[in-house]
């Protein structure tokens, strides 16, 4: 984008970079070519350097929107708002009276989405966690086979997709280079395209031919926090959407929109428990290996915690699906290797146990992430993190706000920059 200032003018790829000097942007098409000079503008097709008029976007976010906002840092800002930008996410979304859902972006594609023989679900990193939980999702309540890809794969493997299949891309940012190849790929071939963005106007939200923006508020620290939560909420609102026209009876959906109105509450109680955390890191800032294990809807939610770690601490850390472990990375276990369990009181919650019992069995440490009263986890992990218990669709938006908090108290006591950790990039807009 160029942003248009007086007397001066800015080339960026994401407008929080130049929200403080000018709030004008034009949007630069692929193909397009611009010359910027202090005073003027030039957009040109590069091809046969025709001139293009561009229309002038004016900005909405606010710059109070992306200050700190009396917090040290942009990421521990940006955990804490999160039942903010939850509430933001659910807003105007759920129907209370009928258990159902509204998504206006939704609305002229729901036709083709309520008969589509499978759906794929491409994205990068955090947002690709989040796809991974989608696939529980939508193939646990809607019954439709779920693919999840990694967009740079997607795009270089000849891909078996075409009319017929409905296509989601995850990106935070709208940005990122390999999504968004991965989107043009997939609109070629002639799929149903849409986008689950966070950044109003971005690439990806306008390439794609429908979608839902996840209103998580503008994210500036580069490891992604809130964005992570709220894209869970879409997904769960996309999955209550269809749900209710494939077989889910009212008052299931009521039950459900009930308790999705809970859960910035939820995230309020768990965000109390950040000293207790802060202790935690307190004992595993020297840790050089981190295990996280989790099952079902709380598996992505170990590969996301691990990764939230590994971006900001450096410390290397891996995220397996728990009954996993025993084929390989029970090997690695001794008295120096903390082991994060994701164990809510769910249905698999029996195996979680016996899985824990079999590294404190290896002296391992154990850190768990467990439900409100659930005595037994006190009496077998050396650490446990309490949180509220919801439906299992909606668990993951919870039980990895712990795993946030973990990450960034370790890195800060590490004396790391949060915000801008080494070798990344917040918008990853080459391949
Ligand atoms: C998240 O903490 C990372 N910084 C990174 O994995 C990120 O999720 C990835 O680059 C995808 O970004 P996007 O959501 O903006 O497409």
């Amino acid at each position: 984008m160029i942003g248009i200032g007086v007397g001066e003018n800015f080339v960026a790829s994401d407008v929080t970079a130049i929200l403080q000097h000018t709030k004008q942007v034009i949007y630069m098409e692929d193909g397009e070519i611009a010359e910027v000079f202090k005073d003027h503008y030039l957009t040109k097709m590069i091809a046969n350097e025709e001139e293009v008029n561009k229309v002038v976007h004016q900005i909405e976010m606010t710059l109070d929107e992306i200050d700190k906002g009396g917090y040290p840092t942009f990421m521990l800002k940006e955990i804490m708002e999160q039942p903010e930008s939850l509430k933001n996410s659910i807003r105007g979304r759920l129907l209370m009276d009928t258990g159902d859902v509204k998504l206006g972006g939704l609305e002229n594609v729901l036709d083709h989405l309520l008969y589509v023989k499978r759906i794929m679900i491409i994205a990068c990193g955090t947002s690709w966690h989040s796809a991974l939980v989608g696939k529980y999702m939508f193939e646990t309540l809607l019954r439709i086979p779920t693919e999840v890809e990694y967009a740079s794969e997607f795009r270089y493997r000849n891909p078996i997709v075409g009319p017929g299949d409905a296509v989601f891309f995850i990106s935070q940012s709208g940005e990122t280079a390999d999504t968004l190849a991965a989107l043009k790929e997939a609109k070629r071939r002639g799929a149903l395209c849409l986008g689950i963005c966070n950044v109003v106007g971005s690439s990806i939200a306008r390439e794609s031919q429908s979608g839902v923006y996840v209103h998580a508020g503008p994210e500036i620290g580069v490891a992604s926090t809130k964005a992570f939560t709220s894209q869970l909420v879409v997904l769960a609102l996309i999955t209550i959407l269809l749900g209710r026209r494939k077989g889910m009876s009212e008052a299931e959906g009521i039950e459900l929109v009930s308790e999705f109105k809970k859960i910035p509450d939820y995230a309020r109680e768990i965000l109390k428990q950040n000293s207790l955390i802060e202790e935690i890191a307190e004992q595993f800032k020297n840790a050089t290996n981190f295990l996280y294990l989790g099952r079902g809807y709380n598996f992505p939610v170990a590969l996301e915690g691990a990764l939230k770690l590994k971006e900001i601490s450096y410390i290397h850390a891996e995220g397996y699906p728990a009954a996993e472990m025993k084929h390989g990375p029970i090997a690695l276990v001794d008295e120096n290797m903390p082991v994060v369990f994701i164990a809510p009181k769910d249905a698999t919650y029996d195996k979680i146990v016996s899985n824990i019992e079999e590294i404190k069995a290896r002296k391992g440490k154990v850190i768990a992430i467990a439900t409100t009263n659930d005595d037994q986890i006190d009496n077998l992990a050396d650490y446990s993190i309490k949180i509220p218990t919801t439906r299992s669709i909606l668990m993951p938006i919870l039980t990895v706000i712990p795993l946030q908090l973990l990450a960034y108290h370790i890195a800060m006591k590490k004396g790391l920059n949060v915000d801008q950790p080494r070798n990344l990039a917040k918008s990853v807009t080459v391949e």
